[in-house]
C-alpha cells in the first residue's frame, strides 16, 4: 500500500492560497493547521479560510486543530469542509465525547499527540478514531526539526493497532523531507505531513512524488 503524503499549507504562500493549493494536487490530503494563540503560541486560520480551501481542491481537506475548547468548534469546522478532523488529547478533557462528536458530524475523527504524551494516553480510545497524529515537534510553526523519539512511540503505535487487528492511520506531523521520510515510514507511519519540506522546493509535484516513492519503499 502507498503511503500518503499530507502537504501543510501552514507553509504554503497565503498571498496566492488557492493557486498553492492547486499546485499540490498531486497529493492525498490538504492539511490545515488551525491554530487559536492559546493551546499554541501562533494564529492561523478558521472556517471561513477553510471554505475557500475546500472550493479550490478535490482532495480531502485534513484538518488539525491546536485549540482549546474543541469541542465547540468541530461543528464549524465540518461545515467548513473538513474530512479529517483532529483534535489534541491535550486540550479535550471530554476527549471521548468529542470524537463521537466529530464522528456523528460525518467526518473522520483523528487524535493528536503533543511529543511528550506516550502512545498509553491513547490506548482506551483508539478503536474510536480513524487516525492518530503523532507529532513530531512541538506544535505551533513550520520548519522545525524532527524529534526523534517520535519513532519509538511510532513503533508502539504500530504494535498497538496490529495487536488489536484495527485499521487505524498513524500520520507524522512535522520535520518530515525526503531525506527522513524513509526511516519514519519504517517504524510504521503510513500519512506522512510536510510543510516547508514540500512548500520550500521548486517543484511541489516532484517533491510529493519523491516523499511518496521513498516512504512506501521503506513501509514495505
Ligand atoms: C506544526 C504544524 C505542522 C507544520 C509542519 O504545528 O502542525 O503541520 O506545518 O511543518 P514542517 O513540515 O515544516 O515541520
Ligand atoms: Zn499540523
Amino acid at each position: 500500500m502507498p503511503v500518503k503524503i499530507a502537504p501543510s499549507i501552514l507553509s504554503a504562500d497565503f498571498g496566492r492560497l488557492a493557486e498553492e493549493v492547486r499546485a499540490i494536487g498531486s497529493a492525498d490530503y490538504v492539511h490545515v493547521d488551525v491554530m487559536d494563540g492559546h493551546f499554541v503560541p501562533n494564529l492561523t486560520i478558521g472556517p471561513v479560510v477553510i471554505e475557500w480551501v475546500k472550493k479550490a481542491t478535490q482532495l480531502p481537506l485534513d484538518v488539525h486543530l491546536m485549540i482549546e475548547d474543541a469541542e465547540r468548534w468541530v461543528a464549524a469546522y465540518a461545515k467548513a469542509g473538513a474530512d479529517l478532523i483532529g483534535v489534541h488529547v491535550e486540550a479535550c478533557p471530554h476527549l471521548h465525547r468529542t470524537l463521537a462528536q466529530i464522528k456523528d458530524l460525518g467526518k473522520k475523527p483523528c487524535v493528536v499527540l503533543n511529543p511528550h504524551t506516550p502512545a498509553s494516553a491513547i490506548e482506551v480510545i483508539l478503536p474510536d478514531v480513524a487516525q492518530v497524529l503523532v507529532m513530531s515537534v512541538n506544535p505551533g510553526f513550520g520548519g522545525q526539526s524532527f524529534i526523534r523519539s517520535s519513532l519509538d512511540k511510532i513503533r508502539q503505535l504500530r504494535r498497538m493497532i496490529d495487536e488489536r487487528g484495527l485499521s487505524v492511520d498513524i500520520e507524522v506531523d512535522g520535520g518530515i523531507k525526503t531525506d527522513n521520510i524513509a526511516e519514519v515510514a519504517a517504524a510504521g507511519a503510513d500519512v506522512f505531513v510536510s510543510g516547508s519540506g514540500v512548500f520550500a522546493t521548486n517543484d511541489y509535484a516532484a517533491t510529493i512524488a519523491e516523499l511518496r516513492k521513498r516512504g512506501t519503499a521503506a513501509r514495505g
